[in-house]
Parts: structure tokens; C-alpha cells; sequence
């Protein structure tokens, strides 16, 4: 799907990063951050980050304060222009041609820490909203859905765990329950990559432990990258975790390989 939404007439064919070749034929990177360099004053937040994002992978990144976590982001999603380096979404859409909105529609979603919702509009309808292109609430709540529209819209509740509050106001739910109504909202609009900085902040145990369940739900359906501080919930959800480390990738693999991997103690003391 995505190589029909990339192949984009005109656009410059990009031969794949030369790590790719490396990577065995089950993994199929989907976002590729090539010796990305993001300057401050001189200060590098990022320092030559190379990093592939699989389709349908769940990652999670971890790293001390300002190793540059959400600076990626930034990069992935068009905020932030890098200095050097490349950053692809699949083999050909060179990310860095694009602006913001065009990044979004590519696919690539972000989840802010402070939910958005619409507060007086129902769950219900705030997921409708989502998924129209036309964002007045007027126009969009009294247009007719298809059925089809119906059955994606409960599914997302279903997904998001909110079924049973579909027909709430969204400024009555918990705070984790925005949070969730927000996931799907973005989920509305069937984005290939999810980038998730810091969901869990603010939750309580048991709203993290249903994140955990959701993130984990999308997995091979969406490529999802979690950014945590949280180490029992990155515990929780872990497959492949990359430790970020002064702007570049200290280490990746399984969480008690890097949890026990010295030069990662080491920074997580020191930090
Ligand atoms: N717009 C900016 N101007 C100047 N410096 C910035 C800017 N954005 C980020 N930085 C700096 O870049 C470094 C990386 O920041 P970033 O926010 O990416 O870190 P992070 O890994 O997300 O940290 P945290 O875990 O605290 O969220 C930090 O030292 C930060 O102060
Ligand atoms: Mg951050």
C-alpha cells in the first residue's frame, strides 16, 4: 500500500540505505533515519542518528533526558529540518522534501502528550470528526455516514477500549480515556507509522496497563514507536528497544540485553 502511495511520479528513486542490504528479508524497514544531524546553537541533539523502523513493528525508545528523542519525532515529521543526514518513509519518499500536513498524509501520525479531543462532542462523534478531511463540526456531524465509515468507527472504539463510552461528551472522560479516544482518533485515519511520545505520563497504574494492552494490539497492523520513561510499561510492551544516547543510538535489542548492557547503566546513573 505504502509503495503505491510513495511512488510518486517524479520523485527521486532512492537506491536504499546501504544497512538494508544487511537486513534479512523479514524485516522491511519503513522509516529509515540515515546519519541525521539536528544542530542547536551548535549544540547537536542529534549526532548522526541512523535508524529503521520496521512496518508493523512496535519500538520503543528509550534514553536520558535530552538524548533527542523527541527531536526524532520531530525529524520523522517535518518540524524539524535536519543539518545532514536522510530520513525516508519506505524506499522512496524522501521525507525531507516534505511539509508537515504532507507528512501526515503520507501516513506518518503523531500523538502529543496533551490530548486534543473535541470536549463537547461525544467519543463517537470526535472519532467522526477524525476521520473527515473536512474538519467543520457543523458540516460533519450532519452529514450521513456510510456503513462502511460505521463499522471502521467501531472498530476504533473497540480497539481503544471505549465502546461502552460512545455515546459520552469526551470532556467527561478520565484522562487516560482522552488519551485513548486521541489514539483512535489518529487510528481514524489509518496511519502507516505512529510515533507516541510519552503516553503513559500521567496515568494511573492501571490506565498504563491498558495502554500497554492497545499499543501492543496494533502491532503488524502499524508501525508504532514509543518513546517512555517508564520502565515497567517499556518492560511490558518491549520487542526491539533502542537506547538513545547524546543524539546517537547507544545500543538496540531486547530489553534485558540493554538493561543489562554496562555502557547503559552507565548513562542512566550518570544522567
Ligand atoms: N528548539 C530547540 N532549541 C534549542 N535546543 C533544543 C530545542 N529542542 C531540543 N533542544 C535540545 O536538544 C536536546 C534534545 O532534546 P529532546 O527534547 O529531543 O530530548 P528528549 O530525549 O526528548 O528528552 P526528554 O526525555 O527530556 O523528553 C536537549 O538538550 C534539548 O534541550
Ligand atoms: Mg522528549
Amino acid at each position: 500500500m505504502i509503495a503505491a502511495k510513495a511512488e510518486i511520479p517524479g520523485a527521486p528513486v532512492h537506491d536504499g540505505p546501504v544497512a538494508d542490504r544487511r537486513i534479512e528479508p523479514a524485516h522491511k524497514p519503513i522509516l529509515y533515519l540515515e546519519e541525521v544531524t539536528v544542530s542547536f546553537d551548535g549544540f547537536r541533539a542529534l549526532n548522526a542518528l541512523t535508524l529503521y523502523i520496521d512496518e508493523g513493528e512496535l519500538r520503543c525508545i528509550i534514553g536520558p533526558n535530552g538524548a533527542g528523542k523527541t527531536t526524532m519525532m520531530d525529524v520523522v515529521t517535518g518540524k524539524t529540518r535536519p543539518d545532514k543526514g536522510t530520513a525516508f518513509f519506505g524506499q522512496t519518499l524522501d521525507l525531507l522534501t516534505l511539509d508537515e500536513p504532507a507528512i501526515a498524509e503520507a501516513g506518518i501520525c503523531r500523538k502529543f502528550q496533551k490530548p486534543s479531543v473535541f470536549e463537547k462532542q461525544t467519543v463517537f462523534e470526535n472519532l467522526e470528526l477524525a476521520m473527515r478531511t473536512d474538519k467543520r463540526v457543523w458540516t460533519t456531524l450532519f452529514a450521513r455516514l456510510t456503513g462502511e465509515q460505521r463499522d471502521a468507527i467501531h472498530e476504533v472504539l473497540e480497539t481503544v477500549g471505549l465502546t461502552a463510552h460512545r455515546d459520552r461528551r469526551a470532556g467527561e472522560l478520565s484522562h487516560g480515556q482522552k488519551q485513548w479516544l486521541e489514539i483512535g482518533m489518529l487510528l481514524m485515519q489509518e496511519p502507516k507509522v505512529l510515533l507516541v511520545d510519552e503516553p503513559v505520563a500521567g496515568m494511573t497504574h492501571q490506565e498504563t496497563e491498558r495502554t500497554a494492552e492497545l499499543l501492543l494490539s496494533l502491532e503488524g497492523k502499524h508501525s508504532v514507536v514509543v518513546v517512555e520513561h517508564d520502565m515497567e510499561f517499556v518492560r511490558s510492551i518491549a520487542r526491539k528497544v533502542t537506547v538513545l544516547h547524546e543524539g546517537s543510538v547507544l545500543t538496540e535489542g531486547r530489553m534485558d540485553e540493554v538493561q543489562n548492557d554496562p555502557r547503559v547503566i552507565e548513562v542512566y546513573l550518570g544522567a
